[in-house]
């Protein structure tokens, strides 16, 4: 019997957006046949990296640009640098423009040296970003199973 890929998303949401997308890519994951595992940081048990074929990271961005402390801890916790990790955050262009839109993902994708380009979404991902989250997905997973 051919054994499942294997997928993590570890996310960090205060008022859910962040959240929303994260929903949205277990689905498609699950979809897909993935055996899909979620984390909630700052909140569950650490996780252990090297059991998951491919790990996805999601943030909002705070405070002009910056990444969450608890994703920073998180990234400590994790404790080196998996090459399999893909980035997915929610931001708002109202606060900075384009210029600060989503740059944690920006600067999580680079920190990682992330195989795929991150995912920005605007606010909630409900409506006409749904299919945005669906082809980004789509997107990483023909280079995951090519490499599986
Ligand atoms: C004080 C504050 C600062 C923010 N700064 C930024 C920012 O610099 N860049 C950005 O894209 N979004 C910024 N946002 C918007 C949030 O990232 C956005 O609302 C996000 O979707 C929240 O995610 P969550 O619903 O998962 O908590 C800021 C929001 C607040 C309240």
């Amino acid at each position: 019997m051919v054994s499942k890929l294997r997928a993590l998303i570890a996310y960090l949401t205060y008022s859910g957006n962040t959240q929303e997308v994260a929903t949205i890519i277990e689905d498609a994951l699950n979809q897909e046949g993935f055996t899909t595992a979620v984390h909630r940081i700052g909140i569950d048990p650490p996780i252990r990296p090297s059991e998951y074929d491919i790990l996805f990271i999601g943030t909002f961005t705070w405070d002009k640009g910056s990444t969450p402390e608890e994703v920073k801890d998180f990234i400590l916790e994790v404790g080196y640098k998996p090459s399999n990790v893909a980035i997915f955050g929610t931001g708002d262009t109202q606060f900075g423009g384009d210029d600060l839109f989503c740059r944690a993902v920006d600067k999580l994708s680079h920190f990682y040296n992330s195989p795929w380009q991150g995912l920005k979404v605007e606010q909630s991902p409900r409506g006409l970003q749904e299919s945005k989250v669906k082809d980004w997905v789509e997107g990483v997973l023909h280079h995951v199973k090519s490499h599986a």
